[in-house]
């Protein structure tokens, strides 16, 4: 396009046209303005899912500039850190708002990240050829988790320093190659300042690089392939072309952004009201302090580690569990192969409803101390498993005899965890 001052009608061109025309011709932007023009949502019974992934990108964009915002004052080092967070905390204007801002958001990013798994696996988005899409989409949740495990050291308090300890030796547990990951996480045998400069850089300078890689694919290949609509829809609809749609730009961003507002509302709340703790500093010659615990999103894992037996079948409990939680997560990670028709889509949703009831109860075994929560919470985590089960139901092409069977086990486990949780109430 040519920077015409005048127009075809003969007006001469205002100043904003012309503007417009000037980047549009010399950054290319036409390939932009016809995806814009061309862009639609299709509207059926998920589509409140679609917002999922905008209110990510939405909480990411917060955390870069929050981040950026807290990198001005912190100081990365075990003699620095702790005050310096202090100084964000007390001395800088609005600071303990910020730092609150991005822990808050951290954590709601990582949340939403879940439910997004979660609603693009129930409406089996990644069908072909979206394969790529939910690889990308599983390796940035395992991104944002590294992001939160990385962040969690630098106040240099006790909780975050004891909790690395653990978190890493974990890692160490790792047969064959565990102590040499070990190292390479600590810098060290131990957890020293040399752990704090590394968790640091990789938290402001390698996650950042890789996530913005990934994450730029992932989009890509969102806008190359168009929202996926469910088969049911489809079959509702009878046939693709048939399904209502919506213009992206404006009406359906404009709708993004409502969900934004709202993200943002949230967070606002949550970063005011209350305010992220800081704690004690890290005492590295101390014991530790009681209840140290890693975040929430890592909490199913820490406890199930914790509950498991020294030795299972004469292997060590803990390598056996880190082996187990590597596996699901390569399981999550192929999920698109592994889908190939009703039958493995049957034990798929099986184990989606199982893993999720899991995650629940032992992140709310974790969380809870007393007995009687403890209680409530495996209620709470069997209603789950029936909740999200009945969710996947709808979205299973056929009720074969293997996804009855599985519905079945899945309703003995919860009477047997109900009977557990009412024979600990009497008893
Ligand atoms: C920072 C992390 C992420 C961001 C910013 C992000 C962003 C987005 C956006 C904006 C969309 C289009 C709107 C939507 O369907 O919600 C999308 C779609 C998608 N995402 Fe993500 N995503 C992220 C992580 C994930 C994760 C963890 C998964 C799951 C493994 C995932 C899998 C998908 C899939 C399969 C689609 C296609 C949906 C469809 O076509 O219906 N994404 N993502």
């Amino acid at each position: 396009m040519s920077l015409a001052p005048v127009s075809a009608q003969g007006e001469k061109a205002s100043w904003k046209q012309r503007l417009k025309a000037f980047f549009v011709e010399r950054l290319g932007l036409e390939a932009v303005q016809s995806l814009a023009a061309k862009k639609t949502v299709p509207l059926h019974r998920c589509t409140p899912f679609y917002f999922l992934g905008g209110m990510a990108l939405f909480l990411f964009l917060v955390q870069i500039v929050s981040g950026i915002l807290l990198a001005l004052y912190y100081k990365p080092s075990p003699d620095q850190a702790f005050e310096s967070v202090r100084a964000i905390m007390t001395e800088v204007e609005f600071g303990w708002l910020i730092r609150s801002a991005h822990s808050w958001s951290a954590n709601l990013l990582i949340g939403i990240l879940f439910l997004h798994l979660l609603t693009t696996y129930m409406m089996r988005a990644y069908r072909r050829p979206r394969e790529i899409t939910w690889i990308t989409g599983v390796l940035l949740l395992a991104l944002f988790m590294a992001f939160g495990f990385s962040g969690y050291l630098l106040p240099w308090n006790q909780l975050a320093f004891f909790a690395t300890r653990v978190g890493t030796a974990i890692v160490g547990v790792v047969p064959g190659i565990g102590h040499s990951l070990l190292l390479l996480a600590r810098g060290g045998e131990e957890v020293t300042g040399d752990t704090l400069a590394r968790f640091y850089a990789i938290h402001v300078v390698v996650l950042p690089l890789v996530t913005f890689v990934v994450l730029g694919i992932h989009l890509y290949l969102v806008q190359k392939h168009g929202m996926s609509i469910p088969e049911r829809e489809l079959a509702r609809y009878g046939g693709p072309e048939r399904v209502p749609s919506m213009p992206f730009v404006p009406h359906f961003l404009l709708r993004d952004i409502v969900g934004w507002y709202l993200a943002l509302a949230l967070l606002a709340a949550l970063a005011a009201l209350f305010p992220w703790e800081l704690g004690e500093k890290a005492d590295p010659f101390g014991a530790a302090p009681e209840g140290i615990k890693p975040e929430w999103y890592f909490l199913f894992m820490y406890q199930t580690l914790k509950l498991l037996p020294p030795y299972i079948a004469g292997f060590e409990g803990e390598v056996l569990g880190v082996l187990f939680f590597g596996l699901c997560g390569l399981v999550v990670l192929v999920v698109p192969f592994l889908d190939r028709g009703p039958r493995s889509r049957a034990v798929l949703n099986g184990l989606a409803a199982v893993a999720v009831a899991f995650f629940v109860v032992m992140t709310a075994w974790a969380f809870f101390p007393n007995p009687e929560q403890k209680v409530a919470c495996i209620m709470l985590g069997t209603l789950l498993s029936f909740v999200s089960l009945t969710l996947l139901v709808p979205f299973a092409d056929q009720r074969t005899p293997a996804y009855r069977l599985l519905i079945g086990l899945l309703g003995l486990l919860g009477l047997i965890f109900v009977g557990a949780a009412v024979w600990e109430l009497i008893a």
